[in-house]
C-alpha cells in the first residue's frame, strides 16, 4: 500500500490506470466523506440520477477523479476546478495552475476506470460484457465494415468476446481525440493481429496518423473490458509503462494485477 498523502510523480512516459469497484465501497461514513468533495453542481447532478446505483456510481467516480488527481496536482480534491471541451470533455482548468496532468474516465456497472497521463491524448474506455440491451447486432451500425465481416468470421462463442475488443478499443480511440460521436465510428478500423498488436488504420475521411497511436486491452474482472489509447511522443514502440492501482478513495490503494495484451512493458 502507498502513503495515501503523499503527492504522485508521473513521468512522460507513463499512464497509471486506477481502478474503483464501487460494489465494495459502502461503508455510510465514506460515502459522506465523498459528498463533500464535490462541487455544488456535481452535488446536484448526483441528486438527479433516478437510479440509486447510478447516484452511487457518479460519487464514487467523483471521489476517484478528484482524490486521485489530487495526488498528483498537490491542489487539494474538493478545490479542483475542471473545464469541459465543446465535446463535452473534461480537463483540469489549467487557469489553477497544473496544466501537465491528464486525465480520462470511464465507468460502467461495476466499474470505474480512470486514466492519468502528463501531457499525452489519452482515452479509457470499460464496458460490462453483460450488459442488458448490448447484441453484436450493433456492429452493423457502427462499426467499420472491415470490423464487421471480421467478427462474422468468428465462432458463434467468441464473438461476443471480440464484439467487446472492438467496441472498446473505439471507444478509447474517440476519446481520447476527445471528439466524441462527432467522429464516425465506421471510418477507423482496428486490426487485432496475435503477433504484431493492435493496430488502427483511417479512411480517407479521417485526418490521423496511424502511427502515433499505442493501444491497450486490459481485463479487468471476468465481466470487464477495458481499453486504453495513447498518442505516444516517444514512438510507438519505444515503451511506454503502463501501472495499475486500485483505490478505494480516502482509504486504501493497492496495486491492482488483471490481464493485459499489446502492452509496450509494465512498470514495477
Ligand atoms: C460520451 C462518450 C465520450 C463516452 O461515452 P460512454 O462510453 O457511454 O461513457 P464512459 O463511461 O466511457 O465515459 C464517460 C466519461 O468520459 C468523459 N468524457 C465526456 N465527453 C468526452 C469526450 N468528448 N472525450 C473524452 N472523454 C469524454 C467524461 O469524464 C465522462 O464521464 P462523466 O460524465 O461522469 O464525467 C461518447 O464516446 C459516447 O457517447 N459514446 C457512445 C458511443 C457508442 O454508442 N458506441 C457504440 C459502439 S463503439
Amino acid at each position: 500500500m502507498q502513503d495515501i498523502e503523499g503527492r504522485r510523480a508521473l513521468k512522460r512516459s507513463e499512464i497509471h490506470l486506477w481502478f474503483a469497484f464501487p460494489d465494495e465501497i459502502r461503508d455510510p461514513r465514506l460515502l459522506l466523506e465523498y459528498k463533500k468533495l464535490l462541487a455544488p453542481e456535481e452535488g446536484e447532478k448526483q441528486q438527479r440520477f433516478y437510479f440509486e446505483r447510478h447516484r452511487h456510481l457518479y460519487l464514487i467516480a467523483r471521489a476517484l477523479v478528484r482524490t486521485t488527481l489530487s495526488r498528483y496536482t498537490g491542489i487539494p480534491a474538493p478545490d479542483l476546478r475542471f473545464i469541459t471541451n465543446e465535446y463535452g470533455r473534461p480537463e483540469l482548468d489549467a487557469s489553477q495552475g497544473d496544466t501537465i496532468i491528464r486525465f480520462n474516465l470511464s465507468h460502467t456497472e461495476g466499474l470505474i476506470a480512470l486514466g492519468v497521463t502528463a501531457r499525452q491524448d489519452l482515452g479509457v474506455d470499460v464496458e460490462d460484457m453483460e450488459r442488458r440491451g448490448v447484441s453484436t447486432g450493433i456492429a452493423d451500425r457502427f462499426f467499420s465494415p472491415r470490423e464487421v465481416s471480421d467478427l462474422k468470421k468468428m465462432p458463434e462463442n467468441r464473438r461476443r468476446d471480440r464484439f467487446f475488443d472492438y467496441w472498446t478499443l473505439k471507444e478509447s480511440y474517440i476519446k481520447a481525440r476527445g471528439m466524441g460521436l462527432s467522429i464516425p465510428l465506421e471510418q477507423f478500423s482496428f486490426h487485432l493481429l496475435d503477433k504484431d498488436g493492435i493496430r488502427i488504420s483511417f479512411d480517407p475521411g479521417i485526418d490521423d496518423d496511424p502511427g502515433r497511436w499505442c493501444f491497450w486491452q486490459l481485463r479487468p474482472t471476468a465481466r470487464h473490458k477495458a481499453a486504453i489509447a495513447i498518442s505516444c511522443d516517444v514512438g510507438a514502440e519505444a515503451g511506454y509503462g503502463l501501472e495499475l492501482q486500485k483505490s478505494i478513495p480516502l482509504e486504501e490503494e493497492s496495486d491492482f494485477d488483471c490481464p493485459i495484451s499489446n502492452r509496450s512493458f509494465i512498470l514495477r
